[in-house]
């Protein structure tokens, strides 16, 4: 054919454009967003031993099971990313979770990659394994009901970090493994992740990110990756949790001043992670970017683990009589951060779980 993309983007025998998009449309609603319940078995662990609960898994399904038959959830929420092992969960009825979640409006989702490894070479850089045998183990997710994919790389932020190898080795591994979702139908989210640790400033934390997704975005067009079928998950830009916090507008500024420059207008929805922000931060900074003015073509929305989850996590306690106060802990955090994808949260008292 001898076009000038290296691969034909968005076609191919095994992609199935017409579902990749209705998967996006249902992830994309006003007052909505994704909830990130995907802790790997680590964190999960430090999760659990930060209120003083063994990580068993019991424990994980009754506290996953709780949060996705929250009475109303599929109000705020319209996707969930769940761990590979709560795919193969019931509730206590015996109900599959991946459908517990469907019946309630909430798309299925499933982490597929297996973590982070020091990136040979590059001191100090990482870079996420998982993509042997990933076409496979799709079909498997698909068959227990998983519609999406979630693949997240880190860049760690110092004077010389990520190195220039990190930027294009993790954005060509994003890359590989996008196209492999979409040709199994299954959307992906692509999350490249600026982690916040360290004490660098917003300028350099908004460096790093520009300079992050410009090598995504190249990557996800050498591979012919449907723009249109991709969900985007990054960090917000923020100063390091060891730095002088920045103020809503600051942070809404600097957020799409990056991705005005960096993320095409095809792309249907950036979903943010927390990434360390409190619960009330990540909410209070998601209202400030829909807030702003300027051209924001994308959906701006939220696809959240610790932001949705700390307050319930500490109501729960890992005790069943806790149950319903969790509960109502992770609607209300869903319900603000609803308000905030629409530019409408009008702030809140403070709690301690929260703040
Ligand atoms: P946080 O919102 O806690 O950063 O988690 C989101 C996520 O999925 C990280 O991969």
């Amino acid at each position: 054919m001898g076009g000038i993309a290296a691969a034909p983007r968005g076609q191919g025998d095994r992609m199935d454009a017409g579902a990749l998009r209705r998967t996006v449309a249902d992830l994309i609603a006003p007052g909505k967003g994704i909830l990130a319940a995907d802790e790997s078995s680590g964190t999960i662990k430090r999760r659990f031993d930060s209120i003083g609960v063994e990580s068993t898994e019991e424990n994980r399904r009754a506290y996953r099971t709780l949060l996705l038959t929250a009475p109303g959830a599929g109000d705020s929420i319209c996707g969930v990313i769940l761990f590979e092992e709560t795919l193969g969960q019931c509730d206590d009825a015996g109900v599959p979770l991946p459908e517990v979640a469907a019946s309630r409006g909430i798309v299925p989702g499933v982490k597929v990659d297996k973590g982070t490894v020091p990136l040979a070479g590059a001191p100090g850089d990482l870079i996420t394994e998982g993509l042997d045998g990933l076409a496979g183990r799709l079909e498997g997710y698909k068959a227990q009901g998983a519609r999406f994919a979630k693949w997240r790389e880190v860049y760690n932020v110092g004077d010389a970090l990520p190195g220039a190898l990190a930027v294009s080795a993790n954005a060509e591994v994003l890359a590989r493994y996008a196209r492999v979702c979409q040709e199994a139908g299954v959307v992906p989210i692509v999350e490249p992740e600026v982690l916040m640790d360290g004490g660098h400033s917003i300028e350099r934390c908004a460096e790093v990110t520009e300079a992050v997704l410009h090598a995504v975005f190249a990557a996800l067009d050498r591979h012919g990756v449907l723009l249109e079928g991709i969900v985007l998950k990054p960090n917000m830009v923020l100063p390091g949790s060891e730095h002088e916090k920045a103020a809503p507008e600051r942070v809404a500024e600097a957020t799409l001043t990056v991705f005005r420059r960096a993320v095409p207008a095809a792309v249907p929805t950036i979903n943010f992670l927390s990434g360390g922000q409190s619960a009330v931060e990540s909410t209070e900074n998601l209202h400030a970017i829909n807030a702003a003015s300027g051209p924001k073509p994308w959906a701006l929305s939220f696809s959240y683990g610790r932001g949705l989850q700390a307050p319930a996590l500490a109501a729960w306690g890992g005790r069943a009589e806790n149950a319903a106060a969790a509960q109502a802990a992770f609607l209300e955090r869903a319900r603000l951060n609803g308000l905030a994808r629409d530019g409408r949260y009008e702030g809140e008292p403070a709690t301690p779980a929260a703040g």
